[in-house]
């Protein structure tokens, strides 16, 4: 498995976070992500992956909208997928190089996971090898920055308090994951705020959400 240093460092942190991100962060992704595969369960299919799935988030969500289906969820953090749903069938696996076969899966779910990756283009080319013809896949990221006086408080307030300064990390690198439609001022970014939805097959094409 491709293992370097930030990539381990950054699953040792999810493997150490997981409880609290399964109770506190988990439930206000999900309200997204359950978009994201409502949009992608457009048709009966086989085989279904959820990448970077973590504590399984999105689990339920996919058995129900994929009923009958093989649902397998990928995590590079043991304790994150400890965490996950009994049937979640999960795997420590690294998105950049997926142990299944090539045309194989009929929808791939990537939500709030791209970022982490150094080189974001690798992970998509590998979701697009497993992709079946006709497949789908399902990228959900964040948008834009959004510079806030609340948010300028809010630092504020940890600063006096002493907080640490971030994890190196745990740092995300939202711009490798950029569009033009996604930078392109505020009514793109509305429609894009619940995710970009990729096509499967030869281009990765962006379809607004
Ligand atoms: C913000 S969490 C999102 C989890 C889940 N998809 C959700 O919506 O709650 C990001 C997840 O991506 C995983 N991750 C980060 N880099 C990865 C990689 N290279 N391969 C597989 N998973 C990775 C992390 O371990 C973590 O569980």
């Amino acid at each position: 498995m491709i293992g370097d240093d930030r990539t381990r460092e950054l699953a040792d942190r999810y493997d150490r976070d997981a409880s609290a991100y399964r109770d506190h962060w988990a439930p206000v992704l999900r309200k997204a992500g359950m978009v994201l595969v409502r949009e992608l369960a457009d048709a009966p299919v086989e085989r279904v992956l959820d990448i970077g799935t973590g504590v399984g988030t999105l689990m339920p969500d996919l058995w129900r909208e994929f009923h009958g289906a093989s649902v397998v969820g990928v995590d590079r953090s043991h304790g994150m997928l400890a965490l996950a749903p009994d049937m979640t069938r999960p795997a420590v696996m690294d998105a950049r190089q997926l142990a299944f076969r090539t045309a194989s899966i009929d929808r791939v779910v990537m939500a709030f996971m791209l970022f982490h990756l150094d080189d974001p283009m690798t992970g998509l080319r590998e979701a697009r090898r497993i992709l079946r013809d006709r497949g789908r896949l399902g990228v959900l990221t964040w948008g834009g920055e959004l510079n806030s006086k609340a948010n300028d408080v809010w630092l504020a307030h940890l600063d006096s308090h002493g907080a640490v300064p971030p994890d190196p990390a745990a740092e995300t690198r939202h711009e490798r994951v950029d569009t033009p439609e996604k930078n392109g001022g505020a009514a793109a970014r509305r429609r894009l705020r619940l995710g970009a939805l990729l096509g499967g097959g030869t281009d990765l094409g962006l379809r607004r959400g």
